[in-house]
């Protein structure tokens, strides 16, 4: 079977990145290839993450694209070089317009850092999620995996994992457990998922 083309979209650190890196050296996301990183930020560690693993990369700017419009072209542009057919978020921190999803039904996929629907949508990114978590005096916490539309974390869930609160939780060691127990387990395992459904869409479709 033909492997599921894959870009991955980050803004940061780029740890889910790796996660995805290592599932497929490992042979765990064997349905698909990762053929291309776009950061939206140019300093991200996760670009020197790609150029590691020798996956090629390329920075979309919406700041320094100057507009949403631009900024989505020149992500599509790069996405048609590379002949990626589905889109992980992994830590992306711009907004896609429905223009955009939509031209990707059930095929942009991204994790939150809590469980959905709790502590998402607008506003809810990174650590501010674990800081809201931790307000808020929940005991439980944890991931979830879901295709992305035109709403914010509004898509349909694919995968979740619960992380337990532990007492002394600080928002910076809530979000390190919560990656470690969650994010970097069912990102991967949810990748593997969708490519393969793709690659076997496509061989029947031939
Ligand atoms: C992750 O915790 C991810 O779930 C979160 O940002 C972090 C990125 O870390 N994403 C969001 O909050 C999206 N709304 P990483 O760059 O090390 O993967």
């Amino acid at each position: 079977m033909t492997k599921t083309r894959i870009a991955v979209f980050v803004s940061g650190g780029g740890t889910n990145l790796q996660a995805l890196l290592d599932a497929e050296a490992a042979g765990k996301l064997h349905s698909g290839r990762i053929v291309l990183v776009v950061s939206s930020q140019p300093g991200a560690y996760a670009l020197t993450r790609a150029e590691k693993a020798g996956v090629p990369a390329v920075v979309c700017s919406r700041k320094e694209l100057g507009s949403q419009a631009a900024f989505e072209t020149a992500l599509l542009k790069a996405l048609d070089q590379h002949g990626a057919e589905m889109i992980v978020l992994a830590g992306f921190m711009s907004i896609l317009s429905k223009d955009f999803t939509d031209r990707f039904p059930e095929r942009i996929l991204n994790v939150h850092p809590a469980l959905i629907p709790s502590f998402c949508g607008k506003g809810y990114y990174g650590l501010k999620v674990h800081e809201a978590a931790l307000a808020r005096g929940v005991k439980v916490t944890g991931a979830t995996v879901h295709f992305v539309n035109e709403i914010p974390d509004g898509g349909r869930i694919l995968l979740q994992k619960p992380v337990m609160i532990e007492e002394g939780d600080t928002p910076e060691k809530l979000q390190r457990r919560v990656m470690e127990q969650a994010e970097w387990i069912i990102l991967p395992q949810a990748a593997e998922m969708v490519a393969a459904d793709i690659a076997e869409r496509k061989e029947h479709a031939h």
